[in-house]
């Protein structure tokens, strides 16, 4: 794995398109690595989410969601970031989604689902007035993929548009740092380590795979077995890790290995012996161990 790199290598790359309505939208791209994208999100929804919304908006169709509250889980599993808030979830692919110990994701596929283009907007009005602040990512094949809306200088509470001459500019303020850190590299990303790579070692919660749906065990002997041994893992609990059988099934992002049917005793094993010394425990591997 490379190292975290906090200083963003500008692209110098912008872009100008007109409107059906009138007015344009101007785009200034940044780079999508995993680090790039994986801080700017969770920098976004993690320390940001009472001032940012999400959705889309094509000819025809726009969508914004908020935050009522603060996201319940920020995560991300083979390639995808997840969000969940209380009412409504969002996936987004910003690194190669590979698949389960079941099926590899071809590909071309792969290629497609990432986020390839990224960009701060700016949307201005016939009369050349910015109106909107935002984020655009597009996928592999140059398709619009979701936007994240920034605080509008216009709007005030409850989406009251402000008197034109009396905006808010103080909400401009994170539009202006985001432009610091990502396009221009003028400040450093403001993380040590990429916040959506810590290990995180998860039991599945679906009675697809777990009929009796008894996790709760394995979730309480993962916490106790990580906490006694003082490692910096999070220990979660999540729907489908992608095997959907002989449950539980458990699985350890630091190096990507699933178990399955784990028990509370197993499940200390896995912390002790794999996560702790390296040793992972054959006899319950996912794939099955070839050399057993
Ligand atoms: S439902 Fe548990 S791994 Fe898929």
């Amino acid at each position: 794995m490379s190292e975290f790199n906090r200083q963003v290598t500008p692209l110098h790359q912008s872009a100008k398109e007109p409107l059906p309505s009138g007015g344009w939208i101007e785009f200034e791209d940044f780079p999508t690595t995993i680090d790039v994208l994986g801080s700017l999100l969770y920098f976004l929804f993690q320390d940001h989410w009472q001032e940012v919304g999400l959705g889309h908006m094509v000819d025809g169709s726009v969508l914004e969601l908020e935050f009522p509250q603060p996201p319940k889980i920020i995560r991300l599993y083979d390639g995808y970031l997840t969000v969940v808030t209380e009412g409504w979830h969002m996936h987004l692919c910003i690194e190669e989604n590979q698949g389960g110990p079941e099926s590899t994701t071809p590909k071309e596929l792969s290629r497609k689902r990432l986020v390839s283009r990224a960009a701060l907007y700016r949307r201005f009005n016939p009369r050349g007035q910015v109106r909107s602040w935002g984020i655009q990512f597009w996928n592999g094949a140059g398709e619009r993929m979701m936007n994240v809306f920034l605080p509008n200088p216009f709007v005030g509470e409850n989406e009251d548009l402000l008197p034109e001459n009396k905006p808010d500019l103080r909400k401009l303020g994170l539009y202006e740092q985001l432009r610091e850190i990502y396009v221009q590299g003028s400040q450093l990303i403001p993380y040590e380590t990429n916040p959506l790579k810590r290990p995180f070692v998860s039991v599945c919660r679906s009675g697809r795979c777990n009929p009796t749906r008894n996790w709760q065990p394995i979730y309480e002997a993962l916490r106790s077995a990580v906490a006694e041994s003082g490692l910096e893992v999070d220990v979660i609990h999540s729907g489908c890790l992608e095997v959907c059988k002989l449950g539980p099934v458990v699985f350890y992002s630091g190096d990507k290995t699933w178990y399955t049917c784990v028990t509370s005793e197993l499940a200390q094993d896995i912390v002790y012996e794999h996560l702790c010394k390296g040793n992972k425990i054959k006899s319950h591997l996912y794939p099955p161990a070839k050399d057993l």
